[in-house]
């Protein structure tokens, strides 16, 4: 575990890397995260006699334990507080964690605290520090240094908050935080590249020189790997199947593949809307998780739909073999115009930016920066997120970059293995925050203290 010199103590630093769709925590020091959950925070309905919802509930009679388990041993953040900080205690019920999250209950809302991958939910986000400390860590905020990942184009008011939480509520006695770009980079043992993130909320083109951000180059827009899911998921819609969750299932018989499935509903009343949505996606995560796959080269039907094809069955016991498909759902990363799938809803939002194929995306990232350091940039494009992990993305978009950049050296980076593509922000600020010299750069609560909020302005 690493340590840091802080008042003439040696403390060990966390990292958080919370996304938006999974959080990320652990120790400086180690190879990955200790924890990784959900980044979806359950809130009960307020208790009859709690007007505000601050009362504590108990554990509701009716739960769903059929679902699958994950890693968590889970209580509720608010019974495990236990830190000098003095939080995690008088906190609202809140369920946090796979287990917690995926379990049905009346009336839980599930409400996840980014919105295109920035901060918008502040409550939300406490849920997830205190579950990180005090369920999953069992760590005592002010006895870390604790350092934070964030987008490279976080704005200057979502900064200070973030100093403001760390500081005012959690009392940590050190705070850092660093680009998820830059983060990627050191991951992948390189100061100068083009990151090329791909999560869930968001996809970015974004490059590092010599550990620094560079601001003019950081091009990003607000589709990723959700986005991916919901287009799957309007597939599957025109196509007249309906993608029924686990936690509607009480059995299913087998049944032939393509023919409807034979199942016995499970009564749950009173669902969210929210519930019931996460829950679909989960399915569709996983369909898409296993059976997409992007074509390594420009599109062409008659070769794609010679490759074999993947089975899925969905938990309701309805399966098929899926050909085409499985390439068509992510194809509109790289070409959106002729491929995405518009349900009436979004295509009456004006407010949707047009999604940019991520070659194009790569490319505007690299045209904004110097000339003399483009062909550096593209001799080393790094890809991160958990995005890039569908199979045939790196060569796409290396033939796409070949091919729009002609006579230039594109090279991928390819990290190791898939923690580093799943886990990247987190692995580098692991690595960073253990280095001996970063201790110079930490903001000190007596920093803090004496500058306030505005000290972000020194951190990029
Ligand atoms: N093996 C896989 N193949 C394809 N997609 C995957 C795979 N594993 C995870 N994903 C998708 O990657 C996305 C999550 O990526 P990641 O964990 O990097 O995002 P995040 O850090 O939570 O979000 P963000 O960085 O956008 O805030 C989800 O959409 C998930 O379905
Ligand atoms: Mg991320």
């Amino acid at each position: 575990m690493a340590t840091i010199t802080y008042g003439g103590d040696e403390v060990s630093a966390l990292v958080f890397d919370l996304g938006s769709s999974l959080s990320k925590v652990g120790y400086a020091g180690e190879d990955c995260p200790k924890a990784v959950f959900p980044s979806w925070v359950g809130y009960p309905p307020p208790a009859p006699t709690d007007g505000d919802g601050d009362v504590t509930m108990g554990e509701s009679a009716d739960t769903d334990t059929r679902m699958p388990t994950g890693e968590d041993e889970e209580v509720e953040a608010q019974d495990k507080g236990k830190g000098k900080a003095g939080v995690g205690k008088e906190r609202k019920k809140r369920y946090v964690g796979e287990n917690e999250i995926y379990t049905w209950r009346e009336n839980v809302e599930l409400k996840n605290p980014f919105k295109d991958g920035l901060v918008e939910d502040w409550d939300a986000l406490e849920a997830l520090w205190d579950h990180a400390y005090f369920s999953r860590l069992r760590a005592d905020p002010t006895e870390h240094a604790l350092l934070f990942s964030e987008p490279a184009w976080n704005p200057s008011k979502n900064r200070e908050k973030l100093l403001e939480l760390a500081f005012e509520k959690y009392n940590v006695p050190a705070f850092y935080l660093a680009r998820s770009a830059v983060l990627s980079a050191f991951a992948g043992g390189r100061s100068t590249c083009l990151v090329i993130e791909s999560g869930a909320h968001t996809t970015s083109a974004v490059p590092v020189y010599d550990g620094y951000t560079l601001k003019k180059g950081i091009k990003y827009q607000p589709y990723g790997g959700d986005f991916l899911t919901e287009q799957a998921l309007l597939y599957f819609k025109q196509s007249g199947v309906s993608v029924v969750p686990h936690y509607l299932v009480q059995s299913k018989t087998a049944v032939d593949a393509g023919q409807p499935s034979q199942y016995v509903p499970r009564e749950r009343p009173n669902t969210t809307d929210s519930f019931h949505r996460v829950a679909v996606e989960r399915v569709v995560n996983e369909f898409k998780e296993t059976v997409c796959h992007v074509s390594e080269g420009a599109w062409n039907e008659p070769g794609l739909s010679a490759r074999p094809m993947k089975s899925f069955e969905f938990p309701d016991g309805y399966n098929n073999a899926f050909g085409v498909m499985r390439f068509r759902i992510p194809e509109v990363l790289f070409n959106p115009a002729q491929f995405v799938i518009k349900d009436s809803k979004k295509a009456e939002d004006p407010s949707a930016p047009d999604l940019i194929p991520i070659h194009q995306l790569a490319q505007a990232a690299v045209n904004s920066c110097d000339i003399d350091l483009r062909s550096q940039l593209y001799s080393t494009v790094l890809m991160t997120g958990a995005n890039t992990m569908i199979p045939g993305f790196a060569d796409r978009l290396y033939n796409e970059l070949s091919a729009a950049v002609p006579g230039m050296k594109i090279k991928m980076q390819a990290a190791g293995g898939s923690s580093e593509r799943k886990f990247g922000p987190w692995i580098g600020g692991s690595i960073l925050a253990s280095l001996g010299t970063f201790h110079q750069l930490w903001v000190s609560k007596r920093e803090y203290e004496e500058i306030g909020p505005s000290v972000e302005r020194r951190l990029w």
